[in-house]
C-alpha cells in the first residue's frame, strides 16, 4: 500500500507546522498506523530556513509529549505539490499564499486548511503565536490536537 503523504505548512516553519507535524505523527503512532504515513512540514517564508523549531514552541510541545525535531525549510513549489497528497495550511494567509503557488487545478485539490477539520473549537485558522505569550502556544497545541483527529478521519475515509 502506498503511503499517505502529508505536508503541514505555516509561515516560518518554526512554530505551528512543526507542531502539526509532531502532533499528527504522535496521533498516527498512537493508532498503530505510523507506517502508513509520510509526514513533513514547511514554511511559505524562507527566513528561518535551517533553524530548529522556536524554543518557546518546543517547551510547550514537550510538556504534552511532542518532541519538535524538524528543521525549517521553505515550501518547494516545483516538488512539494507532486510529492505530497495533502498540503495542509495553518492559517488563511498560508492558504492564500499556497493557492497562489499552485500550478494547476490538481495542485489546488490537495490544498486544505487544518481548522476545517476542527470538531471542538470554532477557530477558522491557527493564530500565529510568534509575537504573543504562553497562551498562544498552548492554543496552537489545543487546536492541532483537536483538528488532527478530524484530519485523520478525513484522510481515512477517502
Ligand atoms: P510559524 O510562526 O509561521 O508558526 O512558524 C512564525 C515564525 C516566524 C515569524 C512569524 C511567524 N516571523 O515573523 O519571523
Amino acid at each position: 500500500m502506498s503511503k499517505k503523504k502529508v505536508l503541514f505548512v505555516c509561515l516560518g516553519n518554526i512554530c505551528r507546522s512543526p507542531s502539526a507535524e509532531a502532533v499528527f505523527r504522535g496521533l498516527v503512532k498512537s493508532k498503530g498506523v505510523a507506517r502508513e504515513f509520510e509526514i513533513d512540514s514547511a514554511g511559505t517564508y524562507a527566513y528561518h530556513k535551517g533553524e530548529p523549531a522556536d524554543r518557546r514552541m518546543q517547551q510547550h510541545a514537550i510538556k504534552r509529549g511532542f518532541d519538535l525535531t524538524s528543521i525549517s525549510r521553505p515550501f518547494f513549489r516545483e516538488t512539494d505539490w507532486d510529492n505530497f497528497d495533502y498540503i495542509v495550511a495553518m492559517d488563511n494567509s498560508n492558504f492564500s499564499d499556497l493557492s497562489a503557488m499552485a500550478r494547476n487545478a490538481d495542485d489546488l485539490k490537495k490544498l486544505f486548511k487544518i481548522t476545517d477539520f476542527s470538531t471542538e473549537f470554532d477557530y477558522d485558522q491557527i493564530p500565529d503565536p510568534y509575537y504573543g505569550g504562553d497562551e498562544g502556544f498552548e492554543l496552537v497545541l489545543d487546536l492541532l490536537e483537536d483538528a488532527g483527529e478530524g484530519f485523520y478521519k478525513f484522510v481515512n475515509n477517502k
